[in-house]
């Protein structure tokens, strides 16, 4: 019998901070709490994902939601995208101003639409349609993003590879998978880019019959090599998943450069974490032990009640 299990990230990159990981930590440790408790409740591994990224998105230390960083106008602009295994059912939002919880968005385009993947103005107004909270116009530029892109402006830093995707992959006792991933896009990007997060195959993958990823880094660079699904190709060929999901992030460091990280579920309930940057957050709960970490091979338990 195949146990819940609810697995987050936090988003890879160059966390120098070392003051940051107890927060991160926190921070992934709640979001797969939340994912784990909807997943009880419900036995929906849709909602599980859809309640984890939520939590992310809610948080303002994470690049999604609340955290969004802004492009070169000064805007925030984010995509997500959640996708179903066992129907392959998906939906994806891109370059969306002002709405609360992307995450939402994208399940709402998946169900509620004959699309996959709503952009810009219309996926604003699909998310008034659906009852969405909105925040006002520029509610979600923060002061700390501003001083952000002053400095990146200025070219007195460099980008801070600060990605800090979130997502979450989550699979049920009766095997069900399903991937969910949201992010406020890169640091000083150009108005209207838009990122790996909205593109199933890339920033999420689910198949029942193989296995579910969601991933986080350098967006550019994961669309070259269609991480997610690349990942799950590794894992088709033989691969245990967490070697391929290790395999395919070091290969698109390789390939095309830049860093990423990834987390996966087989469709047996094994679990996946790999990064290719110096850290990235991760937690997954599990019976009743929460599973976490942020540096290359921490794996640290600790025993919880839900
Ligand atoms: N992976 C998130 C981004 O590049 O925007």
């Amino acid at each position: 019998m195949i146990e819940h299990i609810v697995l987050v990230h936090g988003g890879a990159g160059d966390i120098t901070d070392s003051a940051k990981i107890p927060i991160l930590l926190a921070g992934v440790k709640a979001a797969a709490l939340e994912g784990y408790r909807k997943l009880q409740e419900t036995g929906c591994v849709l909602d599980a994902v859809e309640y984890a990224v939520r939590n992310l998105e809610d948080n303002e230390n994470f690049n999604a939601g609340k955290g969004s960083v802004i492009n070169t106008d000064g805007e925030v602009e984010m995509d997500a995208s959640i996708q179903c295994g066992k129907t392959l059912d998906c939906g994806a939002v891109t370059i969306v101003k002002d709405v609360k919880n992307c995450i939402t968005l994208a399940r709402k385009v998946m169900e509620n639409t004959e699309h996959t993947i709503l952009g810009a103005e219309g996926a604003r107004r699909f998310a008034i349609d659906q009852g969405l909270d909105l925040m006002e116009p520029g509610a979600l530029v923060t002061e700390r993003r501003i001083e952000d892109l002053k400095r990146i402006l200025a070219k007195r830093q460099e980008p801070k590879c600060e990605m800090g995707t979130v997502g979450s992959v989550a699979i049920n006792s009766k095997g069900n998978l399903a991937a969910a991933t949201s992010t406020g896009g890169r640091e000083g990007k150009m108005p209207g880019r838009c990122s790996d997060t909205s593109q199933i195959g890339s920033g999420t993958f689910a198949d029942d019959a193989i296995g579910c990823v969601s991933t986080t880094g350098h967006g550019e660079s994961i669309m070259k090599v269609c991480l997610a699904y690349n990942i799950l190709e590794n894992h088709k060929a033989g691969m245990s998943i967490q070697d391929a999901t290790k395999k395919g992030v070091n290969d698109m460091t390789a390939k095309v450069g830049n860093t990423a990280g990834a987390i996966a579920i087989s469709h047996n309930g094994e679990v996946g974490v790999g990064f290719s940057s110096n850290r990235m957050s991760w937690a997954y709960i599990k019976g009743n032990e929460v599973h976490f970490g942020v540096d290359q091979d921490q794996h640290d338990i600790e025993t919880i009640t839900i």
